[in-house]
Formats: C-alpha cells, sequence, structure tokens
C-alpha cells in the first residue's frame, strides 16, 4: 500500500538570493544557527515523459560527485514500483540513488510512491487520494533540511503535468522555487515542446540555468539543424549534449556535460 506521508511542515530556511543575468546558477546561501553555506538547487522538467530526465539527472549528479561535491537527488512523486526485499522502490529514484554521495534513506529520494505506472494524480485518485503541492513540499522536508553542495530534484512528466484540478508541477516547481533544467528529447516534435516549456517556465517568473540536448532518437532527420535552431531560440546556455546511448547510465552521461550548472 502506498500513500501520502504527511510530515508537519518546518520553519523555512533564510534565503540570500543572487540572480545571474542568462544561464548559470542562482548561489543560495543558507543559513543555519550562525553558519552559511552554498547550496544549488536544481529541479529538472522536461519536454515530455521518457525524454532523459532521470538519465540526465543522474548524469550531472555523477559528474558534480567526481568534482567533490556533496550531491543529493530527489525523486519526490512517482509511479510506477518495483516490489524489492527492502519494499517498494522506483526505478528513477534507484538510479538517483546511485548517483549520489548523500547517505540517506530511500524514502528521503522518493517519499511518495504510486504501484500504478500512470499518470500520479490518476494513481492517487485510484487510492481516493488527492495530490498537492501542500502534499508535496511537506514530503520533500527530509531531503531539503539535508546539507549539500547540490540538490537535484526530479520532476514527474512535462512541465504542466496535474497534480489535481488546480495544480500542476509548474506550481511545484514554483513554490520550490528552483532554477530549472530543461531535457530536450531530441526527436520530431522538439522545437515546439522545447520553446513552450521554456516559455512556461519564464511566464511562472523561473530562472531556467539551461537545457540539456538528449538524443533519444538515433535516427532523428536533420538533428544539426534542430539543435542549431534550438541553440538559437532557447536564450539559456547548452550544458550537454547526450548522444545517443547503447548503454545509458549515470557514468556515461556525465562525460557530456560541457559545462555545469
Ligand atoms: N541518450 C540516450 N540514449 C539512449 N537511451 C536513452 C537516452 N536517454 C534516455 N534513454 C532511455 O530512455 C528511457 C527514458 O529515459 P528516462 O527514464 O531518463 O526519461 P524520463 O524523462 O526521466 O522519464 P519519466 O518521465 O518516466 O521520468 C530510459 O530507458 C533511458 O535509459
Ligand atoms: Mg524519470
Amino acid at each position: 500500500m502506498f500513500g501520502i506521508v504527511k510530515i508537519r511542515h518546518e520553519e523555512k530556511p533564510r534565503y540570500e538570493v543572487t540572480r545571474f543575468p542568462v544561464g548559470g546558477c542562482r548561489n543560495i546561501i543558507e543559513e543555519q544557527e550562525g553558519v552559511s553555506f552554498k547550496m544549488k538547487k536544481l529541479f529538472i522538467t522536461g519536454t515530455d515523459t521518457g525524454v532523459g530526465k532521470t538519465l540526465v539527472a543522474a548524469g550531472l549528479l555523477h559528474a558534480l560527485a567526481q568534482q567533490g561535491k556533496r550531491v543529493l537527488g530527489v525523486k519526490p512523486l512517482a509511479s510506477g514500483a518495483e516490489m524489492t526485499p527492502q519494499g517498494a522502490r522506483n526505478d528513477d529514484a534507484l538510479l538517483l540513488q546511485s548517483a549520489m554521495n548523500v547517505e540517506v534513506p530511500y524514502e528521503t529520494v522518493n517519499p511518495l510512491l504510486y504501484e500504478q505506472p500512470m499518470a500520479p494524480h490518476l494513481a492517487a485518485q485510484s487510492l481516493g487520494q488527492t495530490l498537492s503541492v501542500e502534499a508535496l513540499m511537506a514530503s520533500m522536508q527530509p531531503a531539503l533540511a539535508i546539507e549539500t553542495d547540490y540538490t537535484v530534484v526530479e520532476g514527474v512528466g512535462g512541465w504542466l503535468v496535474p497534480l489535481n484540478p488546480r495544480e500542476t508541477v509548474a506550481d511545484f516547481a514554483k513554490t520550490l522555487g528552483f532554477d530549472v533544467i530543461l531535457v530536450v528529447g531530441m526527436r520530431l516534435g522538439c522545437l515546439n515542446h522545447a520553446l513552450l516549456t521554456h516559455q512556461a517556465m519564464v511566464a511562472a517568473g523561473l530562472h531556467c540555468a539551461g537545457w540539456v540536448a538528449n538524443i533519444i532518437d538515433n535516427n532523428m532527420l536533420a538533428l544539426e539543424e534542430n539543435l542549431a535552431d534550438l541553440q538559437g531560440l532557447l536564450p539559456v546556455p547548452l550544458l550537454a549534449r547526450v548522444p545517443f546511448l547503447e548503454v545509458p547510465t549515470p557514468e556515461q552521461a556525465a562525460t557530456y556535460f560541457s559545462e555545469l550548472p
């Protein structure tokens, strides 16, 4: 049985935010008990479901860990679980966990898990539950309380996946307030999806730290022309161009980052 974990809201930390004009990542200087440390917090979204958010997020975690950074990956909401001797597990969360270097319980990486691999609000509905930004934020408190150099959160599906009739993943991203990385699954239709998603995140007042071209269609026609168009049209840095990988692993994906956020 899976369900929503209710955790009491804790007092929000105090932040001092420095914005870079284009691209780059905001430095979040967090103060706790008089000690301040820099944390970078990133939200990974994509042009659709199945476009490589998890692979790119895990690749980024691996690349940052190789540079000696303390990194945590989070998949706050997942649908699709396998039963293991340790309990129910989600593939995305396990891949993120394999690439990060902070030891935390599985439930901190993936606090909300639904068994059925379907749109998460429908999976919740099938159990008589309702998802909400408030519930997601509450479930993420243990992860947000962990001191890291980078906390990388993977979204669910695309940018406007509904949580309930009034809220979407975009509202969750907005409430988190993290910088966003857009993973573009390079295939026919990606120009429209990439531009719509970028426009929506800007309209939400969020800062896009960059985008990743993830080549999921090995036979895409006019790939170079599509890439050139996106580089011209998206006003944020291209952080990585990940080719179609025969064996897509975080270690492999990590090698294609030309710029780290
Ligand atoms: N560059 C690539 N080369 C080959 N396979 C890839 C590549 N990127 C992603 N894949 C594969 O495509 C599938 C979907 O990728 P991934 O799970 O990262 O997508 P996602 O956007 O996180 O999906 P979801 O919306 O379900 O979370 C996985 O099997 C992954 O290994
Ligand atoms: Mg995923």
